[in-house]
């Protein structure tokens, strides 16, 4: 598989079969993406990876934060801009509405769509979690390089035949993930994602996302 190839193919898959990796596929796919580039060389980023009973512990602590606090924010920073302008609003608000209308879950049914986003607490079914964290008193550029880094770990579990899906819904629960992980400060979880096999059965699984076109975020002088 080409790079080309597999950042065509890699989508954020959201149904995964039960069908186990073995720590040594998630090693490999490790070992290559920690080819990512960084600032001055400096791989800002830890990555814990949970599997059978530490998966199951991760997903009960944040079921249990959910009951008590479910808006709860424990990450210091927001996910998004508190109010989103387009055409950022509209691409945000078209990829949830995509979704739901490939599954039938309309609007109005919001018992439906909230059940949905709780399944990112469990890992979309998938057998694996990665969780990646950062220390705390890196900036602004080194969290880029720690986004970088997720991408590549997403490639290269593309190339192994695997899924993946980058998860934000658990930031706002970082505490609660990262004492469950035994995580201690300066490390903080920025962001989880789930790793598997896709279920090819799944609706969820077919959303193709859309993209802006080049000539709206590329800008071409000199040629
Ligand atoms: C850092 C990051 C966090 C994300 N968090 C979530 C999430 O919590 N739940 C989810 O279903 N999708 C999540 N996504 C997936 C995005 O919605 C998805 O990447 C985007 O819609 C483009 O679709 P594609 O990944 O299928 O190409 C996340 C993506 C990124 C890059």
């Amino acid at each position: 598989m080409t790079v080309s190839d597999a950042l065509k193919a890699r989508i954020s898959t959201r149904a995964f079969l039960d069908t186990p990796v073995s720590q040594d596929d998630i090693a490999d796919i490790l070992d290559a993406a920690k080819f990512a580039a960084s600032g001055g060389n400096l791989q800002p980023w830890k990555v814990h990876v949970v599997a059978g009973e530490a998966r199951q512990r991760v997903i009960d602590a944040v079921s249990e934060k959910l009951a008590k606090d479910p808006f709860g924010n424990e990450a210091d920073f927001l996910v998004y801009p508190e109010k989103l302008w387009d055409p950022y609003r509209t691409r945000r608000y078209e990829v949830g509405e995509d979704m739901y209308a490939l599954m039938g879950v309309p609007r109005e049914d919001k018992g439906a769509r909230l059940n949905w986003l709780l399944q990112n607490y469990q890992f979309f079914g998938a057998p694996v979690g990665l969780f990646f964290a950062i220390d705390e008193r890196m900036n602004n550029n080194q969290w880029a390089h720690l986004g970088m880094f997720m991408m590549c770990v997403a490639l290269a579990a593309q190339d192994k035949g695997l899924a993946t899906c980058m998860q934000e819904a658990w930031t706002p629960h970082a505490k609660t993930v990262a004492k469950a992980l035994g995580l201690d400060a300066p490390y903080i979880v920025y962001c989880g994602m789930a790793l598997g096999h896709a279920d090819p059965d799944a609706k969820v699984n077919q959303l193709r996302t859309k993209r802006a076109e080049l000539g709206e975020f590329a800008r071409f002088d000199g040629f």
